[in-house]
C-alpha cells in the first residue's frame, strides 16, 4: 500500500485533522511515511489566517512538486485545508502537478479519494463543497494505536466553523458556519482516548464557547459549552481538561463558575483580545470593550487567583492609530499576561478589514510588533521567575522537544516544564519543585512528601 507524509500548517484544529486523516488512512492500509522524501503521497494542510502561512504552503508544494517530477513521478499531491478551501482549483492551475485539492468540510474523504487516484478511477481531485454533518466526521485518533503515537494528551474537536466574522478574519468563509457535534458523541471519544491512556483532552474549535447554541441550547441557566464541560468532567479516568479557543463574549458567569466547581478544568484560560483601544475592537467586530474584558479577567481571577492567561495581538489594524496601539500596551500592561501571541495585520481576501482605509504601512507594524514582542518577553520573564520556587503538579508528556535526554510536562497553567527523569515517568501526575525559569520554559525536580521520613515537611527530592 502506498505511504503517506502529511505536513500540518497553522492551528491546532489543523493538527487534529491531520492526525485524523492520517488515523483513517491508515485503517485503509497506507502507511505512514517518516518523511516527504520516501512516501507515495504527500499533503500539506494548509493555513490561511494569515498571508505567510499561505506563502510558506504555497512554496514548499512548488519545491516537492519540482523534486518528485524528476525522481519520483509516481507520488501523488495533494492541498489540504482552509488555503484548499478557500483556493480550490486556482490551486491547480497555479501548480498543475498536484492532484489533489480537498476542503475543510470533506479531509474525511482523504482515503477514499487517494484509492480512487491510485487504482486511477480518478485523474484529480478538487472538493471544496460544504457537506452537511461533517464536523462529526473528525473523531480517529493515531493515539496509542498502532502505529504506536505514545501520548497522554489528546485533542478533540467539538465544532466546526465560526460565525463571528471579525472583520479581519478569513475563518468564517475557510470554515464555513457553527456547526457542533453532539455531547454524546464527544463523551464517547474522550471515552475511547482516556482507555487508551489519555489523561488530559483539550476540547478544540475555531470557538468553543459558541458551542452548541443552536444544537443543544442552554439548560438551568448553563450554556450548551458549560453542560459539555460537565459531561466530559465526569470521565473516571480523566485528569485535566483544557479548551481552545473561546470568544472573550462567552466568558459567562456560568463559565467562570465551572472553574470553581470542575476541579479537572485547568486553571489557564486562552482569551484573544486582539486590540487594547475601544476604537479598533469595534472596527474588528469584536463585540466587546476594553472594560468588558478586563471585567472578565477580574471575574476569572477571582475565581481562580493563579489562572494563567494568553492571548492573541493583532497590530497594524487598519486606521490603529499611536493612541490606539498605546492602549494595547497599556492593557498588556494592566493584565499582565502569562504570554501572548502577536501578529501582524495580514490584508485576506473577501474580509472587509481588507478594504478598510488607513491601511498601516509595513514600516510601523513592524516597529509596533517590535515594541509589543519586548513589553510581552518582558513580563513573561518575571512571571515566569515568580514561579521560582514554587512546587507545582505537572502531567509528564514525554522527552523535552528542546532537549530530548530530558523529560517535558505541562503545570495546570499550560507551562512547559522541563526535569530530569526517566520513561517511568511518562503520564505521570507528578509533583515539582521548580528551580530555575527560562524563555517561556520552566525546570524543575520532582519532589515527593515522604511523610514517614521527613514529618510535617513538604521537603525530599526523589534521586
Ligand atoms: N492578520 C493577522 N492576524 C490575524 N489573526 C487572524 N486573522 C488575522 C489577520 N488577518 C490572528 C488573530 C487570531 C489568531 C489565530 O490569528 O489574533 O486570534
Amino acid at each position: 500500500m502506498p505511504s503517506v507524509y502529511i505536513k500540518t500548517y497553522g492551528c491546532q484544529m489543523n493538527e487534529r485533522d491531520s492526525e485524523a486523516v492520517a488515523a483513517q488512512l491508515v485503517a485503509k492500509g497506507f502507511t505512514l511515511a517518516p518523511s516527504e522524501h520516501v512516501a507515495d503521497v504527500i499533503l500539506l494542510n494548509t493555513c490561511s489566517v494569515r498571508d505567510q502561512a499561505e506563502q510558506k504552503a504555497l512554496n514548499k508544494m512548488e519545491n516537492v512538486a519540482a523534486a518528485v517530477r524528476r525522481s519520483r513521478p509516481h507520488v501523488r499531491l495533494g492541498f489540504l485545508g482552509c488555503m484548499a478551501q478557500s483556493r480550490g482549483r486556482e490551486l491547480i492551475d497555479r501548480l498543475p502537478d498536484v492532484d489533489l485539492v480537498i476542503g475543510t468540510q470533506k479531509s474525511h474523504r482523504t482515503a477514499d479519494y487517494l484509492d480512487a487516484l491510485f487504482a486511477g478511477r480518478l485523474d484529480q481531485v478538487v472538493d471544496v463543497e460544504e457537506e452537511k454533518g461533517s464536523e462529526a466526521a473528525i473523531h480517529e485518533h493515531l493515539i496509542n494505536r498502532a502505529p504506536a503515537v505514545p501520548s497522554v494528551t489528546a485533542f478533540v474537536s467539538i465544532m466546526q466553523g465560526c460565525n463571528q466574522y471579525c472583520t479581519f478574519c478569513i475563518v468564517p468563509y475557510t470554515r464555513g458556519a457553527e456547526r457542533s457535534r453532539t455531547i454524546p458523541d464527544i463523551v464517547t471519544e474522550c471515552r475511547e482516548l482516556i482507555d487508551r491512556g489519555v489523561k488530559e483532552v483539550t476540547l478544540l474549535g475555531q470557538i468553543v464557547t459558541s458551542y452548541g447554541k443552536r444544537e443543544v441550547g442552554e439548560r438551568n441557566g448553563k450554556s450548551a459549552f458549560v453542560q459539555l464541560l460537565e459531561a466530559v468532567h465526569e470521565i473516571a479516568g480523566l485528569e485535566r481538561i483544557r479548551f481552545t479557543s473561546p470568544h472573550p463574549r462567552g466568558y459567562g458567569d456560568d463559565l467562570v463558575e465551572a472553574y470553581l466547581r470542575l476541579p479537572k478544568l485547568c486553571e489557564s484560560a486562552h482569551l484573544p483580545v486582539q486590540s487594547g483601544s475601544d476604537r479598533v475592537l469595534k472596527l474588528m467586530h469584536r463585540g466587546y470593550t476594553r472594560e468588558r474584558f478586563l471585567g472578565i479577567v477580574e471575574k476569572l481571577r477571582r475565581a481562580r487567583p493563579e489562572m494563567g492567561i494568553t492571548t492573541d495581538i493583532i497590530v497594524g489594524f487598519p486606521g490603529e492609530t499611536e493612541a490606539d496601539f498605546e492602549e494595547t500596551l497599556s492593557l498588556v500592561r494592566g493584565i499582565s499576561f502569562d504570554n501572548a501571541f502577536c501578529f501582524k495585520y495580514s490584508p485576506r481576501r473577501d474580509t472587509p478589514a481588507a478594504a478598510m482605509p488607513d491601511q498601516v504601512s509595513r514600516e510601523v507594524i513592524e516597529e509596533r510588533h517590535r515594541r509589543l514582542l519586548d513589553l510581552v518577553n518582558e513580563i513573561g520573564k518575571s512571571k515566569y521567575r515568580h514561579y521560582v520556587g514554587q512546587q507545582v503538579q505537572i502531567l509528564v508528556e514525554g522527552p523535552s522537544r528542546k532537549t530530548p535526554a530530558r523529560l517535558e510536562g505541562r503545570t495546570r497553567k499550560n507551562k512547559i516544564l522541563v526535569f530530569e527523569g526517566s520513561e517511568r515517568h511518562r503520564g505521570r501526575l507528578l509533583d515539582v519543585h521548580i528551580t530555575r525559569s527560562g524563555s517561556f520554559t520552566l525546570y524543575g525536580e520532582p519532589a515527593i512528601l515522604n511523610e514517614s521520613t521527613t514529618p510535617g515537611k513538604a521537603g525530599g527530592f526523589e534521586s
